[in-house]
């Protein structure tokens, strides 16, 4: 499940209900899905669309997208770091972007017109629509591994509008991860 932190305020959500609701107001839609049946590791993009059909085609009728498809981004990745610096910088599209996350993990930061800046960390089973014209900007997790269905109105709107106001550079581009235990303090008796 998602994560959300707004640092600035000290504030960390991790329950959908209240990740839902606080990401609504400003109009960034979060849901859970489940797949219809078992989904193996190695599943071509065909089968991925296929076992999440149904919620595919519902987004679709919702929102207006026309195509959908899956993204594969691994460590190996040809040219990872030219394509994941395109989308480091704050910067907002002509179209909604849209991710469901089948695999691995990203880190979207978002940049409201009149609130603070917030993380949202999102994993497998999250779906995530940004809105168009939201500034925001997005990166891997340390183990730089994702796998995304994608859903489009008109994909060759879906071009990067920069922003260049520099607000990036005053956010960690670090993953917090559900997993994450404080180490344990030694108890003495
Ligand atoms: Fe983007």
């Amino acid at each position: 499940m998602a994560i959300v932190k707004i640092s600035s305020e000290n504030v960390t959500l991790s329950e959908p209900a209240e990740i839902g609701s606080f990401l609504a107001r400003f109009g960034i839609e979060y849901e859970r899905w489940v797949p219809d049946r078992p989904l193996a590791a190695d599943a071509a993009a065909d089968e991925v669309l296929v076992v999440y059909g149904r919620e595919v085609e519902a987004l679709k009728a919702r929102g207006g997208y026309v195509t959908a498809d899956v993204i594969d981004v691994k460590p190996e990745t040809p040219n990872l770091d030219a394509m994941l610096a395109r989308f480091s910088r704050e910067h907002w599209h002509d179209e909604d972007e849209v991710r469901f996350i089948v695999e691995g993990r990203g880190l979207f930061h978002v940049h409201p017109p009149d609130s603070p800046v917030f993380a949202i960390e999102v994993e497998a089973g999250d779906l995530i629509r940004v809105p168009r014209g939201t500034h925001h900007w997005f990166d891997l997790c340390a183990d730089r591994r994702i796998r995304a269905i994608r859903l489009f109105q008109d994909p060759s709107g879906w071009t990067p509008h920069y922003t260049d106001t520099g607000i990036d550079q005053g956010f960690q581009p670090v993953c917090f991860g559900r997993s994450y235990i404080p180490p344990l303090q030694p108890i003495r008796v």
